[in-house]
């Protein structure tokens, strides 16, 4: 992927949402848990609105649960700009983060500015998150500085999960656990304004949760963090994959969806869709004039199949 391809929206939207960073600073003060989702396109953005959550992620999880990829991996930048286009087209009040996808700011500081910014030009967001500590750390300071603001990510990160032995849970022993804590206190003291804990131990989240001024948003990270987040296809059963211990269904809508096209199909297939009031109708003068006309109508030549 290059900075130098076209936008993927001409106008970029002007909108900005009005939940703001320090309202969230202001949550974690009150210790008033703070909701976030994920969202890929414009109706899931609108159901995030409508059922009033503070902060919106256009996760690269949209790499498996939108586009069908087999990992969060494969996606690119321009495939992210097109599902935060949408979303930021559908959003008003929560706070819009645009996933930064593997390969796209590690680089160097440049690189991750660069993709930093087209998140807010191109698409509209309101800050961007990135995976793991280390040199991560660096990226993000150097995004704040540009004026962007940056959420982070410790734990199971799954752009590296393979690096990380896989989908599991991360930080189980006293020293990995101080690996994943130094990790996230170097993404708060690069300036963050929130981090993402997951697939971490509870008691984890609790013990590191004193030492962290930003707000601490859970995946599988126990009652301790300052928020939760969920996957909006894990948590409303629209995906059909392997679900991790984390996830709660909240409704089965895959099954509803399911039920609603078969139904359909059936119909369709019985001849009882549509029904007269599917359909628009013609006055009786009218059709019967158009049964005259058409008796009249001069027949063409059938095609003799040569232009
Ligand atoms: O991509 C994603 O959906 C995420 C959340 C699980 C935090 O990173």
């Amino acid at each position: 992927m290059s900075s130098g391809s076209r936008p993927v929206s001409a106008a970029p939207p002007a909108k900005r949402s009005t939940v703001t960073l320090s309202k969230l600073a202001e949550k974690k003060a009150l210790g008033e848990p703070i909701v976030m989702i994920t969202a890929y396109d414009y109706p899931s953005a609108q159901v995030a609105e409508a059922a009033g959550v503070d902060v919106v992620l256009v996760g690269d999880s949209g790499a498996m649960t939108v586009l069908g990829y087999p990992s969060t991996v494969p996606v690119t930048i321009d495939e992210m700009l097109m599902l935060c286009s949408a979303v930021r087209r559908g959003l008003t009040t929560p706070l819009l983060v645009g996933d930064l996808p593997f390969a796209s700011y590690e680089a160097s500081n440049e690189q991750a500015i660069r993709t930093a910014q087209r998140f807010v030009k191109e698409a509209g967001c309101d800050a961007v998150k990135l995976e793991r500590g280390g040199s991560s750390a660096e990226r993000a300071r150097a995004i704040v500085a540009a004026g962007i603001p940056v959420m982070g990510h410790v734990g199971l990160t799954p752009q590296t999960a393979t690096a990380l032995g896989g989908y599991r849970s991360q930080g189980r022993t006293a020293e990995r656990a101080l690996d994943v804590a130094r990790d996230a206190l170097a993404l708060q003291e690069a300036g963050c304004f929130s981090i993402v804990f997951e697939a971490v131990p509870s008691e984890f989240t609790e013990a590191v949760h004193s030492q962290l001024d930003i707000p601490i948003i859970g995946i599988g990270a126990g009652p301790a963090a300052d928020g939760q987040v969920l996957v909006f296809h894990d948590l409303l059963g629209i995906y059909d994959g392997h679900a991790a211990r984390f996830v709660k269904r909240y409704a089965d809508i895959r099954g509803a969806m399911i039920a609603g096209v078969s139904k359909f199909a059936d119909e369709v297939r019985a001849r009882k869709y549509p029904e007269p009031e599917h359909g628009y109708t013609m006055a009786p003068d009218e059709a019967a004039a158009l049964a005259d006309k058409l008796a009249n109508l001069h027949v063409r030549e059938p095609f003799s199949g040569e232009w």
